[in-house]
Formats: C-alpha cells, sequence, structure tokens
C-alpha cells in the first residue's frame, strides 16, 4: 500500500488540512490538490483545475496516477465526480451522485430519514397551491425555519420570528425553485458529528461544535463556520450513545444497502435537546469546514489509510485511534465577510507552525510579485491543540494575534459554550 499518489480536491481551509493529515502519511508518496491554495501549494503540487470540471478532475486523477481521490466540498459529489472515477477504476473518498442528493436536496433527505426512522424536525413541503398561512400557524410559537430544496452554498435556509420574512421567503422560493420545504423548529444545542462510511462499517469521529454566526455571542449574519472545537462536551456520552442508536446505524444500514454504498464521510448536523434527545438539523456528504481543521489532528492512525479504506470498503478491517486532547481553530474572515468580502489584500506575520498550533489557509493565493494575498471570504483558520481546551483556545488565539491582514474580523469566543 505504499508509494501512494493522492489528489484532494478543493481549496478552502478545510482541503488545506487535508493536505496536511494526508502529508505526514508515509504512505503517500505524491500529494496533488486541485485547485489548492497558498498553503496546500508548500505541502503539494496545486493544479490548475476547477473543483467544478469533473471531467477535468478525472483526467488529473489519472495523469498524476492517483490511487485515491478525496473531495472536499459538496458540489463536484453532486455532480456525479465519484461515479465518473469509478468508471477509470479509481478509489474515490465521497460518494456517488444519487447518495449525495443526501446534502442536494434537502427534501430526499428528510424521505430518507422517514424511511430509516430517523429522529428530525416535521416538516411541510409547501408548493404554489399550498397554504401557507395555514402550514405558519401550525409552526407558530418559535422562530419559522424555511429551506430550499437545492444547493444554495449557505444561502438557503431562513430561520426568523419575523412572519412577513418568513413568507416572503417561502414565496420566493415557489417561484424560483417550484418548492420549499417549512420546518418546526428545534429547540436545544447543535453538534457536528463526522461519520466516515462504507460498505462494511462506520466510525464515528469525534463530536465537535461550529459557530456559524459572524459576530461575538452567536449573533450577526449566518457563515460558513466562523470557528470550532473539538470534542464538544454537549455530546456527552449518553447522548452519543443515542446519536449511534438512533442516527448512525440506521443511516449506515441504509447507505451501505445501495447499488454503490456510500464511500466517504457523512456530516450529522446534529441539534440535541436540553434532555439529551439527538435529532437531525442536516446532512452533509463532506467534511465540515471548519469542522474538518480540528478533527482530523485529532486522529493518531494513519489519515491515507482511513480514507482510502472507506473508499474501497475495507473500513471494517482498519483501525482508527484517536489522540485524547483538545482542538480549536478560529476562523479570520475578510473585511465584509459575509455579504460581501474584500479580496486580494496583503496577508502577513503568519508564524512558523509547531506542532501544537500552526495556520489552515482558506482564501489565500499570490499576487504577481509573489506576495501572499487574500482571495476569499474566510481567509485563514488558526488551529490549535491542548491538554485541554482552554490551553488549545489560547494558543489558537496566540497564532491569530501576531497575523496582519486589513479590515480582517473574527470572533473572540470561539469555544465559549465549553470553556
Ligand atoms: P442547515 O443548512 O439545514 O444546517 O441550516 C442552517 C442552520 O439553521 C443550522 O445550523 C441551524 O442553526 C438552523 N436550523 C436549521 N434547521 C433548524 C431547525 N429545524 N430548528 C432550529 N434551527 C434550525
Ligand atoms: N461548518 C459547517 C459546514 O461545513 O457545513
Amino acid at each position: 500500500m505504499a508509494n501512494n499518489s493522492v489528489l484532494v480536491v478543493g481549496g478552502g481551509g478545510r482541503e488545506h488540512a487535508l493536505c496536511m493529515a494526508l502529508s505526514s502519511s508515509p504512505l503517500v508518496e505524491s500529494l496533488h490538490c486541485a485547485p489548492g491554495n497558498a498553503g496546500t501549494k508548500a505541502i503539494s503540487t496545486n493544479h490548475e483545475v476547477s473543483a467544478s470540471d469533473a471531467s477535468g478532475l478525472v483526467e488529473l486523477a489519472l495523469h498524476v496516477g492517483a490511487s485515491l481521490v478525496v473531495v472536499g466540498p459538496e458540489a463536484p459529489l453532486c455532480d456525479a465526480l465519484a461515479d465518473r472515477l469509478a468508471e477509470v477504476g479509481i478509489p474515490c473518498f465521497g460518494p456517488v451522485q444519487a447518495l449525495a442528493e443526501l446534502e442536494g436536496s434537502k427534501l430526499h433527505a428528510k424521505e430518507v430519514m422517514r424511511t430509516a426512522g430517523v429522529p428530525t424536525a416535521d416538516f411541510h413541503v409547501l408548493t404554489s397551491s399550498s397554504d401557507i398561512d395555514q402550514a405558519l400557524d401550525e409552526f407558530s410559537g418559535h422562530p419559522w425555519v424555511v429551506k430550499r430544496d437545492v444547493l444554495a452554498g449557505g444561502k438557503g435556509v431562513v430561520v426568523t420570528a419575523d412572519r412577513n420574512e418568513a413568507k416572503a421567503f417561502i414565496e420566493h422560493s415557489i417561484e424560483t425553485d417550484g418548492k420549499v420545504l417549512l420546518e418546526a423548529f428545534l429547540v436545544g444545542e447543535e453538534a457536528s458529528m463526522l461519520v466516515i462510511m462504507d460498505g462494511s462499517g462506520y466510525v464515528c469521529l469525534p463530536p465537535s461544535q461550529d459557530h456559524k454566526r459572524a459576530y461575538d455571542g452567536d449573533n450577526g449574519p449566518n457563515t460558513g463556520g466562523m470557528g470550532a472545537y473539538c470534542p464538544a462536551p454537549v455530546a456527552t456520552p449518553e447522548v452519543l450513545e443515542r446519536t449511534v442508536e438512533e442516527i448512525v446505524e440506521p443511516m449506515h444500514a441504509y447507505l451501505a444497502s445501495q447499488v454503490v454504498p456510500y464511500r466517504g464521510v457523512l456530516y450529522v448536523g446534529l441539534m440535541i435537546t436540553p434532555q439529551g434527545a439527538p435529532s437531525v438539523v442536516e446532512f452533509n456528504v463532506r467534511f465540515g469546514d471548519p469542522e474538518c481543521q480540528i478533527t482530523l489532528p485529532l486522529i493518531e492512525s494513519d489519515a491515507f489509510e482511513m480514507l482510502y479504506a472507506a473508499a474501497t470498503d475495507a473500513l471494517a478491517e482498519s483501525k482508527v485511534s484517536f489522540h485524547n486532547r483538545h482542538a480549536l481553530t478560529v476562523v479570520l474572515a475578510a473585511e465584509g465577510y459575509p455579504a460581501s468580502p474584500v479580496k486580494g489584500r496583503l496577508i502577513q506575520g503568519i508564524p512558523t507552525p509547531t506542532a501544537d498550533a500552526w495556520v489552515n489557509h482558506a482564501g489565500t493565493g499570490f499576487n504577481a510579485a509573489g506576495e501572499l494575498i487574500s482571495t476569499g471570504g474566510r481567509v485563514l483558520t488558526c488551529t490549535a491543540l491542548g491538554k485541554t481546551l482552554d490551553e488549545a483556545a489560547l494558543r489558537a488565539y496566540q497564532v491569530l494575534e501576531g497575523i496582519e491582514l486589513e479590515g480582517s474580523h473574527h470572533r473572540t469566543d470561539i469555544g465559549h459554550r465549553a470553556l
């Protein structure tokens, strides 16, 4: 199994974390990333192929003799990249198109959960002929949760206590998509559970918690995630046991029994009630970003071995072990993120990585002069490990303090629920 060539698809903080984990494996001889960023460039070969160019990616995988392709974002999976790679005999970490629909269509995910008996919020599917007011009445008393049934890059969900806003979003979504979901509001605390799975078995990675709002105290607009930590104590051993029994087991039974089994990571977005009952807020068919940055470093065993096993239905025989440590990451976001991030600014002061603290590049690249610049909304994520969560937080914020990026902003309270 030695001398492997691996292609990582994507170019954010998640993909830099994947490249970091893979580059430390003695089983990986050559590492490639498409399109990558300034961080992946330092530890792999970047290729100018877009993550949305399925044909180009298959060609590249063949060209670099990839024994494994690891897909970061969901869009190429929804575009059948795994199916295309299977046609040319290259194992892919990431599910085939039919199963990527778990993220591509929220309604499909709901139907699967109903079939598999997995707990999730009640919902209505609304179309132009539905009585919207009656549905809004039924779920009143809490904020309304409205979800578009399309991949919307994090902009497809509105949670609001303003009835007019809910109604406007419903009407707009029906106009553009033909239908929309209205969901019952779930009360509780969120956590993310990443489950590596294939046809033979599954491995639950330690639970983490993201911070989706832009500003401290969970205020401001929704973002892709402003920071995360792992493990998240809200997922107590009892909650984890219930999550495995009520969600992971039935989902795995369903996904492993499909024509082509699910091979990759199932991101289970959980809501945990104050009584400790877990239910599913969403599924993603990829690692979370920034959850990936703080989960992978807690894996003690070989990352390539785990990802390759999952891509080839060999997970049941593979042993995955974890460090007994805490990890935390803080996102440094560009001015104007999430609404309209300013790009192209110089980045300075990134410290030399240590075994306990480093920077994951997210939206970074180089200008014509070869200087490091910002190229996206989430620019860097500052990651650290510690014996305690406090120690990890202290180290991550120390890393962040030295970095200069004009106009940038970050949350100062990552991990606040657990600290
Ligand atoms: P989603 O894209 O489905 O993860 O939704 C985005 C965010 O909206 C979630 O992370 C939650 O914070 C919130 N949300 C989604 N569905 C619900 C729900 N049924 N009840 C409460 N909050 C929700
Ligand atoms: N951090 C949330 C996500 O990746 O969907």
